[in-house]
């Protein structure tokens, strides 16, 4: 079952002609941007802006979504607009509790966008900056649960296949700590399926890969045929970093690995923790990160199987409920609040406006909102060590809970 609307006007954006549109991103909120109310920047990456927006239909319907508008320069290159169409619609056939559902596609002055389901929470990208500013320590269990819950992601995207069964050949290509969104509902979810694919047909792109290079397969960085594999190893650094709490390939301040480390793939043993079964968890680890690709896991599934099996003897399988109570416990209340009250504010002014016109797109004599919008503040309850413990239910029992949680969680240099 696909959700995807393409928008009339996005069927032609590949015939559009770059000289009679001149896209301008306007950064005014609250405006409109077609049948979005787009009232908080929640996100900025090197391609796009992601703002939190209520669609709002012709008859009045509403929901919340997070609206990905491309930068004005790839808005306007044809074969990248080609290319995400082509993406996006192989991508919206991912239904799957662990995939960012795509909602619709557009294109809206001259701006291609991307409307998907809106995750309340951060990305694992800031989670560790959290818990490395705050000396947070991230429970080893709720680290086990954030790869598995990836996995399963991928591993339904890379089995997905047409009517007939034929695989669909969907590879993710940019599983990375900021695709990876987790919801204060204790949810993992991937996104941006697709996107590094139509990058890589950009021809700015330089012959560069698309993805990011710190967390890239040596056959990628070679700009190598990809397969699923692909994506395995890039989960094998993730997993890596979270079981050393550093970075594997670390890069000095301001830049990115180099492509040459990525292609080079030497992978330093990981600490000794003291955790149960440990070395059948760097076994893991280790072949997810083979340098050859017949080496490693064969398959997303391999390596959700392997992981779940040892995240369960080692008695360090999570629930979504625990990690939901420790994210928000650790940072979700101040930030849910903010969002609420800007949620009311948007829809005050939603309510005091007179009814969309047809056609309009952008409203500028808008009143701003009380805060700066888009930079979510530091919590107030950062600092300290994590207190989750599975089974204190007893003094005695917590006690060995505080113990194992000195060994089972670790404190991050993520910065
Ligand atoms: N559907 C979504 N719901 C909530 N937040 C999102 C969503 N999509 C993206 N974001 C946020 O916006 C940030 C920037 O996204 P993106 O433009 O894809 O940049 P990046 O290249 O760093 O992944 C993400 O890291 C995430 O925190
Ligand atoms: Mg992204």
């Amino acid at each position: 079952m696909t959700h995807l609307r393409l928008t009339a006007k996005t069927r032609d954006v590949s015939t559009v002609d770059p000289e009679a549109v001149e896209p301008e991103a306007s950064d005014e909120l609250p405006r409109w941007f077609g049948h979005f109310f787009l009232y908080d920047q929640i996100g900025e990456g090197g391609m796009a802006r992601i703002y939190l927006a209520r669609s709002q239909t012709e008859l009045g319907a509403e929901r919340q979504v997070a609206v990905k508008q491309i930068l004005p320069m790839l808005s306007r290159s044809e074969s990248f607009g080609r290319k995400l169409i082509e993406e996006a619609k192989l991508c919206s056939q991912l239904s799957h509790g662990n995939i960012v559902q795509v909602m619709d596609l557009g294109r809206e002055d001259g701006l291609l966008y991307i409307a998907m389901e809106y995750v309340e929470g951060f990305d694992l990208r800031e989670l560790l900056r959290r818990c490395s500013r705050g000396r947070i320590s991230l429970p080893i269990e709720f680290s086990l649960a954030v790869v598995i819950e990836t996995l399963r992601a991928l591993d339904f995207a890379h089995r997905l296949g047409d009517e007939s069964g034929k695989p669909l050949g969907i590879v993710h290509r940019d599983v990375s700590p900021s695709n990876i969104l987790l919801s204060f509902e204790g949810e993992v979810k991937l996104c941006d399926f697709g996107i590094a694919r139509a990058l890589s047909a950009e021809p700015s792109a330089d012959d560069e890969p698309a993805g990011k290079s710190g967390y890239m397969s040596p056959e990628a960085a070679l700009g190598k045929e990809l397969d699923g594999r692909a994506d395995v190893f890039c989960v094998g650094i993730i997993l890596w970093e979270l079981l050393a709490g550093r970075r594997l390939y670390k890069a000095p301040k301001g830049s990115a690995p180099s492509l040459e480390r990525a292609a080079l793939a030497e992978i330093p043993s990981l600490p000794i923790r003291g955790l149960a079964q440990e070395t059948q968890l760097h076994e893991i680890v280790m072949r997810s990160l083979s340098r050859a690709v017949d080496e490693r896991y064969a398959s997303a599934h391999d390596m959700l199987e392997d992981l779940e099996r040892y995240a369960e003897e080692a008695e360090l399988a999570a629930s979504p409920l625990r990690f939901r109570d420790w994210l928000n416990e650790h940072f979700g209340r101040d930030i849910v609040a903010q969002r609420r009250a800007r949620e009311r504010h948007a829809r005050e002014l939603l309510d005091s406006l007179p009814p969309r016109s047809p056609g309009r797109t952008s409203s500028p004599s808008f009143p701003p909102l009380d805060q700066p919008l888009g930079v979510v503040s530091a919590p107030a309850t950062a600092g300290g060590f994590a207190t989750h413990s599975k089974t204190a239910s007893a003094p005695a029992a917590a006690a060995v809970a505080v113990l194992l949680l000195a060994v089972a969680s670790l404190a991050y240099i993520f910065v």
